[in-house]
């Protein structure tokens, strides 16, 4: 029987436009809303990255509250306080409900948020699985309230009600409760206790409690009283730049000549600059106005940038959770009984995005990740001084891990191998690989850089577990000669005539003295190689 066929008025009759918010109330495994352990580790993620941000841009040592209460089955409670700068009331709603809207969205500089999606993107959460608002708490310096807010999913718009003010000067942050439907607390690698003692490693200057559902309360105190420094916010880099970014800041800058726009909103680009792309691009005039720049001419300027020879981008944009942290971060984790730290020089990806990569090798104690008795190798991963505790088998940072020649490093096996490796990427624009912001792209020069510095990391391991093998081996030739040493003497006493055990006394004071020499020789010539790698690193 043919098929009935349907016309293209009838398909279209069904037409309809969607708003963002209605995307991802349909999708939210890709905010990360997928597994019940994970949703929650992620509601407290986002609102935690956010007081970290908040806190930092306003200078202020970051004090933080998580308390998870149970409220049915798989529903809890979660509030989160901060004493951040707070949110200004008309700026609550859009800041907290209305998907992709923020302060950080347009800035060039590292932060932890990038995308002005998390907060709503948790208030969307709570409204689709309790159908509940949430309520927040705010004081600024000029302002205190509460109020509720929801999200109008089908225009994604925020609905702020119930305001209240409250005393000026009665608080100071930003209180958010949210309740959360189809989720679990669990005391587990991808749990929120991991989470949180993770981000207070890799953030000395940061205190944050947990009060978990049974009401147990954990802290992980600041251990360091400064304020680390503010990473600098910079212009992007002519060569970090696509067409259609370099259209899209044409047609909302102030500047009325292209030339100047280009002077005025990227780094490195002067006069000179502005003389070589006039030689180069003779059939762009450079003195029209940038809103009428052409998507050609955008690609044409695009590709003139790369002829250009540039100086790199400004790297005193990035905060660095630095060496001493890395390594005090690996042995609270791990209480390795060895540790190297590596950290590389500023790169830059897409030829004009700076990043840097730190590394921490850890071995032995409780390194690797123990599953039914088995340990094996694990990779522990960090963006901007966040955890990354999700999507690993996609990060750019465990492909680059796991690309690594083991077996040239003493390891026949990373997959059975008391070994952790830390990695922390960071850059004023981590390109995640999704809106759950779990796992970093493959961008080929971050990838690279991971290797080189896990190489760099892997090679003192290398030194040490050839000690350690030397060492057994001579322990070994030590045992076996002194088992022969009493049959030795009493057979050297009858040809000799001199007593056995002066015989065997004299052999064991021998053997021992150059067994002695022998570590003590060895000992010398670790610490010596260890002083290199520490003037290398140095250097
Ligand atoms: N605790 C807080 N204190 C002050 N401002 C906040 C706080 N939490 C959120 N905000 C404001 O709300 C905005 C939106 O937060 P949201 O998490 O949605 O986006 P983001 O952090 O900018 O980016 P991302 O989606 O990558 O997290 C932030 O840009 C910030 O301006
Ligand atoms: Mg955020």
């Amino acid at each position: 029987m043919a098929e009935k066929r349907v016309s293209a008025e009838e398909i279209f009759k069904e037409f309809k436009e969607h708003s963002i918010s209605e995307f991802f109330r349909k999708n939210r495994q890709m905010l990360g809303y997928a597994g019940k352990v994970r949703s929650l580790t992620t509601v407290v993620h986002e609102y935690v990255t956010n007081t970290l941000d908040a806190c930092e841009e306003a200078g202020v040592l970051p004090e933080i509250i998580v308390k998870i209460k149970s409220t049915g089955e798989e529903r809890y409670l979660l509030k989160v306080t901060d004493n951040g700068p707070g949110i200004p009331k008309k700026f609550v709603g859009k800041a907290l409900a209305n998907v992709l809207s923020g302060t950080k969205f347009q800035r060039y500089m590292q932060q932890r948020g990038q995308q002005g999606i998390g907060a709503a993107g948790c208030t969307l959460f709570s409204q689709i699985t309790t159908g509940k608002k949430i309520h927040v708490k705010s004081g600024t310096d000029k302002e205190a309230y509460e109020c509720d807010i929801g999200i109008s999913i089908k225009d994604n718009k925020p609905v702020v009600e119930n305001i209240a003010d409250l005393e000026k000067g009665s608080f100071k942050g930003l209180i958010v409760e949210a309740e959360f439907g189809g989720v679990k607390y669990e005391n587990s690698d991808h749990g929120v206790a991991e989470y949180l003692k993770r981000t207070a490693l890799v953030n000395p200057h940061i205190s944050v409690r947990l009060v978990d559902p049974e009401g147990k309360e954990m802290a992980f105190p600041r251990s360091v009283s400064e304020m680390p420094q503010r990473p600098k916010q910079i212009q992007p880099h002519p060569l970090g730049l696509e067409s259609s970014d370099l259209l899209d800041f044409a047609h909302v800058t102030e500047s009325t000549k292209i030339s100047s726009f280009l002077v005025d909103s990227f780094a490195r680009v002067t006069q000179n600059k502005i003389t070589e792309l006039k030689r180069l691009l003779p059939g762009i005039d450079l003195s029209k106005s940038p809103r009428e720049m052409t998507w050609d001419d955008a690609e044409k300027l695009v590709l003139a940038f790369r002829k250009i020879k540039w100086i790199g981008p400004e790297m005193d944009s990035l905060s660095l959770i630095g060496e001493k942290q890395v390594e005090a971060a690996i042995r609270n984790i791990l209480g390795p009984e060895f540790v190297s730290v590596v950290e590389r020089k500023p790169k830059v990806f897409r030829g004009g995005i700076p990043f840097v990569v730190e590394i921490g090798v850890a071995y032995g104690g409780s390194a690797g990740r123990v599953t039914d008795g088995a340990v094996s190798g694990n990779i522990l991963r960090f963006a901007n001084k966040v955890p990354l505790l999700f999507d690993g088998g996609t990060c750019g940072i465990s492909e680059a891990v796991k690309g690594i020649q083991w077996k040239r490093y003493n390891i026949d096996d990373f997959e059975a191998s008391p070994i952790s490796i830390l990695v922390s990427v960071c850059s004023v624009y981590i390109p995640y690989s999704g809106v759950g912001k779990q796992s970093v792209a493959q961008e080929e020069e971050i990838v690279e850089e991971i290797r080189l510095a896990v190489m760099d990391g892997l090679r003192s391991l290398q030194r040490y577990l050839s000690g350690i093998k030397n060492k057994n081996t001579q322990e070994s030739k030590y045992n076996t000669i002194m088992r022969y040493v009493s049959q030795l003497s009493a057979d050297l006493s009858e040809l000799t005539e001199i007593k056995s055990e002066i015989i065997e006394k004299e052999l064991k004071s021998f053997v021992d003295k150059r067994y002695s020499a022998l570590l003590a020789d060895e000992k010398a010539e670790t610490a010596q190689e260890g002083s290199a790698v520490a003037e290398a690193l140095e250097d």
